[in-house]
C-alpha cells in the first residue's frame, strides 16, 4: 500500500513538471535580486563561493564529476569544471538539456547570458574576469555529455553510462528536495543517486530550508519536501555519507521574491563511506 502510494507521488511530481518552464525558472532564480555579483549577501554569490571553496580543497579530486538535475542551470559547474576533466550533466527534462545544449553548442538563442557568472568565478579564481572565455571553453569542452536522469529510479542514469567504478564527485542543486513528493521519498533518492559516487568520492549538496513550493513558469507551482538542517544531516548519514561541512544561508527580505516560500539555503559537502 505504501509502495503504490508513494509511487503516485512521483508521478503526479512528474506532472508537476510537464509545464516547467526554464526561460521563466531562469528569469526567476538567476538575475537579480537574487543573482546581485555587487552584493555579497544575494544569494547566487554565496552558491558559488560555497562550491568554489568545496572544489579548492585538495580532498575534491579524480576524473569525472556529475551533476544531477542540472534545470537549465550551468553555474554549478563552474568552479568543478576546473578540477575534474570530465564533466556530466544531467535533468530529467528535454527542455532543460535542450537549453544546456544550446549553451555548448554555441547556437545562440539560450535564455541566460552566463558571462557575469563566468566573471565572478574567474574573480574567485584570483583570475581576471576578462579570462572568462577560457573558463567558458574550458567547460565547453569537458563537459561531454547531457544525459536524462531520473532520481527515483534506483538506476538514474541509464547502463553503462558511468564507469563501473562511478563518479569522482557529484554534485546536486535544488533537485531532491523540488522532486520528491515527500521526505521518505527524499531520502530513497540520496541514496539513488549515492550508488552512482565510488566510496571515497564527495557529494556537494545544495538544497533549500522550509520551502513548500516554487514556480517552475507562470502558474507553475510545484510542490517541495519542507527540510530543515537535522533532516538533511540525518538523510546523509542514513544512506553512507559522513558528513564533512554543513553552511547555511538565510535569505534577506529582498530576496523573497515571490517566486517561492524558501526561507534559507544549505550546502554540504559529504563523503561516501
Ligand atoms: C528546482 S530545479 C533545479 C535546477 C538547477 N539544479 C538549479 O540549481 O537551479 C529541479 C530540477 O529537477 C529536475 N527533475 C524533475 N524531476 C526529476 C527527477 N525525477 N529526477 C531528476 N531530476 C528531476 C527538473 O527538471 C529541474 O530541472
Amino acid at each position: 500500500m505504501e509502495g503504490k502510494v508513494t509511487q503516485s507521488g512521483v508521478a503526479a511530481m512528474a506532472a508537476c513538471y510537464e509545464r516547467f518552464d526554464p526561460a521563466a525558472y531562469l528569469q526567476y532564480n538567476y538575475t537579480p535580486p537574487r543573482a546581485d555579483f555587487q552584493r555579497k549577501d544575494s544569494i547566487v554569490p554565496w552558491k558559488l563561493a560555497c562550491l568554489h571553496r568545496a572544489f579548492r580543497e585538495d580532498d575534491v579530486k579524480g576524473d569525472l564529476l556529475v551533476d544531477i538535475g542540472s534545470g537549465p542551470t550551468l553555474y554549478q559547474v563552474l568552479s568543478g569544471c576546473e578540477v575534474f576533466n570530465k564533466v556530466i550533466l544531467t535533468d530529467f527534462l528535454e527542455v532543460n538539456r535542450q537549453e544546456l545544449n544550446l549553451w555548448l553548442q554555441e547556437d545562440g538563442g539560450c535564455n541566460l547570458d552566463w558571462t557575469p557568472y563566468l566573471k565572478h568565478v574567474c574573480k574567485l579564481e584570483g583570475r581576471r574576469p576578462s579570462e572568462w572565455t577560457e573558463k567558458a571553453a574550458r567547460l565547453r569542452q569537458v563537459v561531454t555529455d547531457v544525459l536524462p536522469v531520473d532520481v527515483h529510479r534506483p538506476q538514474p542514469l541509464a547502463l553503462h553510462a558511468l564507469p563501473p567504478a562511478g563518479a569522482d564527485c557529484l554534485v546536486s542543486a535544488f533537485c531532491l528536495e523540488s522532486v520528491s513528493p515527500d521526505l521518505d521519498a527524499f531520502n530513497r533518492a540520496l541514496g539513488h543517486i549515492g550508488g552512482l559516487l565510488r566510496p571515497g568520492g564527495h557529494l556537494l549538496l545544495i538544497g533549500a530550508l522550509e520551502e513548500s513550493y516554487y514556480f517552475g513558469g507562470p502558474g507553475v507551482k510545484i510542490p517541495v519536501v519542507p527540510l530543515n538542517e537535522a533532516q538533511v544531516c540525518e538523510g546523509l548519514k542514513e544512506n553512507g555519507f559522513t558528513l564533512i561541512r554543513l553552511e547555511v544561508y538565510t535569505l534577506p527580505q529582498d530576496m523573497r521574491v515571490g517566486v517561492d516560500d524558501v526561507t534559507g539555503v544549505f550546502f554540504a559537502k559529504a563523503r561516501r563511506n
